[in-house]
């Protein structure tokens, strides 16, 4: 069993008042900071990448070379930006949230280094309107760093001026994708950019910006405590560090969990300090790896390794380590109508095939979990989804922005997989598994 033997983001997380200033100091913060700003910009940079660091906030991309996109300011005079993805709605996951809570001057002090390395004397904080208590926890670390002259006119009493804010969302999760955020920070209605041109190029109020997960900035100062060797060789493969995932369903002991990326899904699942299996007679017929955009897996499946570039040959990906767990008694056409249910509210409606294909799908889904379903609609179902993003291979999608991916992926994944499930229930004009105690649509009953 491939126990983590360090701790990287979690490790100071019960260490005393660790979520305070004082706290945060007495455990060493703000020491890697102040050893950032006696380097080059370009050398954070170098480190960055040589750590083999990628974001966490869903696709793996690695961040130095995010970084290196930004033109010089001899290329481009406009002041450069870093945003900073604190929205965390895909379902499933629950890992920001922790930090902010846990170890706010964490992400703060890693903020000091991006910025620094990137020039940026600005960072906006984009988080998830419904984070009340992350969200307080964060303003207050943010003032005891502004009084304590950390931030401001002089960072760390550099002639760099650095100012930091927090933006609340509104409760859109495609306020999450990267250019919607953007947009909303300006102001406007959180509508997907065509890409390119690519934030890092021209982003907030049309300058250069990069958007990074909380997860990811909060990994920098560790870097530069123990070196970009020590956390290359954390990981596995072309990825840095560990990764926290969130487990949650079928399991006995749901929970947030700091992995190393060698654990496999089904060490995640059984293993003593995770998940810790099943309860007694249950076995698992299903699995979501990365937030519920994520290409379903079956029980075959599970020995694959919780990596970024693990998942490729599955056809699905790590995504943001929502891990959902599925056991025998679960149905999967109601399963996969909750998901497409989701994805369908939250899609924008700027793109075709993710408004109206989204809904669709949702409706066709539902119609085979009542009873209603044909022969025919399991087909126009996939040649809908495959109208949104053609899968496998991911990737492909057809729309503005990978939300119409996120919705379309499960739906093929699942009916691809779970096809019997799907034809018995057209075939037995019913829900083989019947009514759970609060209805077969919950509150939608
Ligand atoms: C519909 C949609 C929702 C997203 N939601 C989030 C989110 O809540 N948090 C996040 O960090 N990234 C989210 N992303 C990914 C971001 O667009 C972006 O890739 C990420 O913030 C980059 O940070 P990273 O390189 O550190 O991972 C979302 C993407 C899509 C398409
Ligand atoms: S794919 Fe969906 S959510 Fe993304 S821009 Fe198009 S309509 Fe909006």
């Amino acid at each position: 069993m491939s126990v983590l033997a360090e701790k990287v983001i979690t490790r100071d997380w019960h260490k005393g008042a660790n979520h305070t200033l004082d706290g945060y100091q007495k455990n060493g913060g703000y020491e890697q900071l102040k050893k950032a700003l006696t380097m080059a910009p370009a050398a954070i940079t170098d480190e960055v990448k040589k750590s083999g660091l990628r974001g966490r906030g869903g696709a793996g991309f690695p961040t130095g070379l995010k970084w290196s996109f930004v033109p010089s300011l001899e290329k481009n005079t406009k002041p450069r930006y870093l945003a900073i993805n604190a929205d965390e709605s895909e379902p499933g996951t629950a890992k920001d949230r922790f930090i902010l809570e846990n170890d706010p001057h964490l992400l703060l002090e890693g903020i000091g280094i991006a910025c620094f390395a990137l020039g940026a004397h600005t960072c906006y904080i984009y988080a998830r309107g419904e984070f009340k208590h992350p969200s307080a926890v964060l303003d207050k670390a943010i003032a005891e760093a502004y009084a304590a002259g950390i931030f401001g006119k002089k960072l760390m009493g550099t002639d760099f001026e650095l100012n930091v804010y927090q933006v609340r969302g509104a409760g859109a999760y495609i306020c999450g994708e990267e250019t919607a955020l953007l947009e909303s920070l300006e102001g406007k209605k959180g509508w997907p950019r065509l890409k390119p041109p690519f934030p890092a190029v021209v982003g907030l109020f049309g300058s250069p910006t990069v958007v990074n997960n909380v997860e990811t900035i909060a990994s920098l100062p560790r870097i530069f405590e123990k070196g970009a060797e020590w956390f290359m060789k954390l990981g596995t493969g072309k990825s840095g560090g560990t990764r926290l995932v969130t487990v949650s369903g079928a399991v006995l002991r749901p929970g947030t969990y700091e992995v190393s990326m060698d654990t496999s899904l089904r060490e995640l699942i059984y293993d003593k300090a995770y998940g810790q299996g099943l309860p007694e007679g249950r076995t698992v017929k299903a699995c979501i790896p990365g937030g519920s955009s994520a290409p379903v897996l079956t029980a075959d499946e599970l020995d694959v390794k919780l990596e970024f570039d693990a998942f490729k040959p599955l056809q699905s990906m790590a995504g943001s380590g929502g891990v959902m767990v599925m056991d025998d008694t679960a149905c999967m056409v109601r399963c996969l109508w909750r998901v497409a249910r989701f994805y369908a509210e939250e899609s924008c409606g700027q793109c075709t095939p993710c408004r109206e294909g989204q809904p669709w799908m949702a409706r066709i889904i539902r119609k085979i979990e009542e009873g209603r379903g044909e022969p025919a609609d399991l087909d126009t179902l996939v040649n809908v989804a495959q109208a949104i993003a053609p899968w496998p291979p991911i990737g492909l999608g057809n729309t503005i922005c990978a939300l119409g991916d996120a919705g379309a992926l499960p739906v093929q994944s699942f009916v691809q997989k779970f096809r019997k499930e799907f034809e018995d229930h057209i075939a037995q004009k019913r829900c083989p598994h019947g009514e759970t105690p609060w209805g077969v649509f919950g509150e939608f009953k």
